[in-house]
């Protein structure tokens, strides 16, 4: 019988193009892949892609400050997307955006379609208007009192004092925040989806273990309080598609947002024949689907997205992967005080792959906020990828090239240890299945402890010293490196380029299904450094350049 593949999707939320990838964004993306590349390593047929979400106001008023055109901007944001996420080895199949014919294309025919079915209705809406711009006002756009506390300077749609949630057109003394006039309330006709008719739909699919429990049960709030229409059009001016037909209005951005997701994987189709778009966004796809995601996007993904892929008859998502926020050193991203890093600022001064493996010992299957505490950073990459991992190989190979020319010896000196690491494997593995990362490498520390432990007890250095014992010397430095072998099979989706080192090293491609065979009677190359250690000075460096971007940033903003 053949062993039918699986054939999985997997997405990164689409990075608005309106500001450069930071240490956030990446935890998402440093999630998904070490998933994707632990998938790949177990034969699955997986294909990642991800976009950058190109439309909306923020693109269209950063284009008219940096007197640039939208697509001018989106242009070049999406190469410095595209170099962040190379530079962090996120192994996209596909990276695309969602200013595209292929997404124009299936946005269109997705309205086509809801429009057909009857889940597009017409209403007034009553907005603020900017007399001066000559433009409809975004909730964001307009601040003032606070209708309920009376708390001075909030903005249009939710108040920061006492956390109510208002009309901006019930804001008390509003003024637009691009001329500061008063705006007027002006009528405008809109489109909207309609929600309400999914009610049934979603409560069921919610709970039918498509998301963490945790975030399923949340959301009962919002059936509590009843869904609403949802209003998918905005006027003119604004940076996104146009609504066929409906002068001056345009598609909202988080409606073309999701749509990006198969506009990508479009273009990744067209540009290989041998994937079947139909085969994994028809109503009866086998092909799973999975969408990593922040938990403040989550009301999109789990009632607009799937009732929309509903009301077209399109497949609806396998899972939402949803993943907490990052902090770093216990507060939000902060510009004053240098934690608010970019991508690019964290690869001056240090490596991918330190920030790769510390998000890994954090992350886990639920929403809970992750920190990134610089302390503790450089003492858990120095200790475990160094002192316990590498150190590994480089305190065994070098006894082993002098000695033996790098052949490693013709028998496993103790396959009962080998066999607890066979054994070990399993649950490893299950972990990074299932997402639960700080498990996966917490285990594996373990085990290079033992393995370690091991060595400390055979005492290579003592056999070196007499003749008499070279076989054993042989014998215990082989088994030490294949263990070490094990282990980086193990980090190997977290770790991309110290796998390739040691790789080379081992003359040998780490692959999963090799777990359960040592290498013997084979020749490794000599030991070459394979890691630095991390300085603390590098971080005190990074802090001071990241305050004087955004510094930069903001007095060139004035
Ligand atoms: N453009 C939308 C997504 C559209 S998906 C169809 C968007 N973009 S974003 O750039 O603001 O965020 C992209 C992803 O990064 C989201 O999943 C968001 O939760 C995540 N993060 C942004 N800041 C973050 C942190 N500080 N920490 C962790 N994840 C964060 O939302
Ligand atoms: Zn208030």
């Amino acid at each position: 019988m053949t062993k039918v593949v699986k054939k999985i999707l997997v997405t990164c939320a689409l990075p608005y193009a309106n500001g450069s990838i930071h240490l956030g964004h990446m935890l998402e993306h440093i999630q998904a892949d070490i998933w994707v590349r632990y998938q790949k390593m177990r034969g699955k047929q997986v294909y990642f892609i991800c976009a950058d979400d190109a439309h909306g106001t923020p693109i269209m008023l950063k284009a008219l400050q940096l007197g640039l055109s939208p697509e001018q901007v989106i242009t070049k944001m999406k190469s410095e997307h595209e170099i962040d996420f190379a530079n962090f080895n996120i192994s996209y199949d596909n990276y695309h955006t969602t200013h595209s014919k292929e997404n124009h294309y299936f946005v269109k025919l997705i309205y086509k379609i809801l429009k057909k079915n009857r889940f597009i209705k017409k209403h007034t809406v009553f907005q603020l208007y900017d007399p001066i711009k000559k433009m409809f006002l975004p909730d964001r756009f307009v601040k003032g009192t606070c209708p309920k506390c009376k708390s001075l300077d909030q903005y249009g749609d939710n108040c920061e004092i006492c956390g109510s949630t208002y009309n901006s057109t019930d804001l008390i003394e509003a003024k637009s925040i691009l001329s500061g006039v008063k705006p007027e309330i002006r009528d405008s006709n809109h489109l909207f989806f309609d929600l309400p008719s999914f009610s049934n739909m979603l409560k069921d699919w919610i709970h039918s273990g498509i998301m963490p429990k945790q975030v399923a049960n949340k959301m009962q709030e919002w059936f509590k309080s009843g869904l609403k229409q949802w209003n998918i059009s905005r006027d003119a001016p604004y940076f996104g598609f146009k609504i066929p037909q409906v002068p001056d209005k345009y598609f909202y951005v988080w409606l073309d947002a999701p749509i990006g997701y198969m506009g990508s994987f479009k273009n990744l189709c067209d540009k290989n024949s041998n994937i079947d778009f139909e085969e994994f966004w028809n109503k009866n796809s086998t092909t799973e689907l999975y969408h990593f995601i922040g938990k403040d996007i989550v009301y999109f993904h789990s009632l607009f997205w799937p009732a929309i892929l509903e009301g077209c008859n399109f497949r609806k998502p396998t899972y939402l992967f949803v993943h907490g926020y990052i902090t770093i050193n216990g507060a939000k991203m902060s510009k004053s005080r240098g934690t608010f890093i970019k991508a690019s600022t964290w690869l001056r001064h240090l490596d991918s792959e330190s920030l790769r493996y510390y998000y890994a010992t954090k992350i886990s299957s639920n929403i809970d906020d992750i920190d990134l505490n610089f302390i503790d950073f450089v003492k858990r990459v120095n200790s475990d990828i160094v002192n316990k991992v590498i150190n590994l190989a480089s305190r065994n190979a070098n006894f082993l090239i002098k000695y033996f020319d790098g052949k490693l010896s013709n028998k496993l000196a103790d396959p009962l240890l080998y066999q607890t690491f066979i054994k070990a494997s399993e649950k490893i593995g299950d972990a990074w299945e299932n997402r639960e990362f700080n498990y996966a490498t917490r285990k594996i520390m373990t085990m290079a402890d033992i393995a370690n432990r091991y060595v400390d007890n055979q005492k290579p250095w003592m056999l070196a010293k007499d003749t008499k014992h070279i076989v054993e010397l042989q014998s215990i430095c082989s088994m030490s490196i294949n263990l070490f072998r094990i282990i980086m099979i193990w980090l190997k989706p977290v770790l991309p380029l110290i796998s390739k080192k040691a790789e080379d090293f081992l003359q040998s491609e780490l692959s999963w299904e090799d777990i359960p065979y040592p290498l013997i009677n084979h020749t490794i190359s000599p030991f070459k450094e394979m890691y630095k250690r991390i300085e603390m000075n590098k971080i005190n460096d990074l802090i001071k350049d990241a305050k004087k971007e955004c510094h930069e940033k903001s007095s060139k903003e004035k």
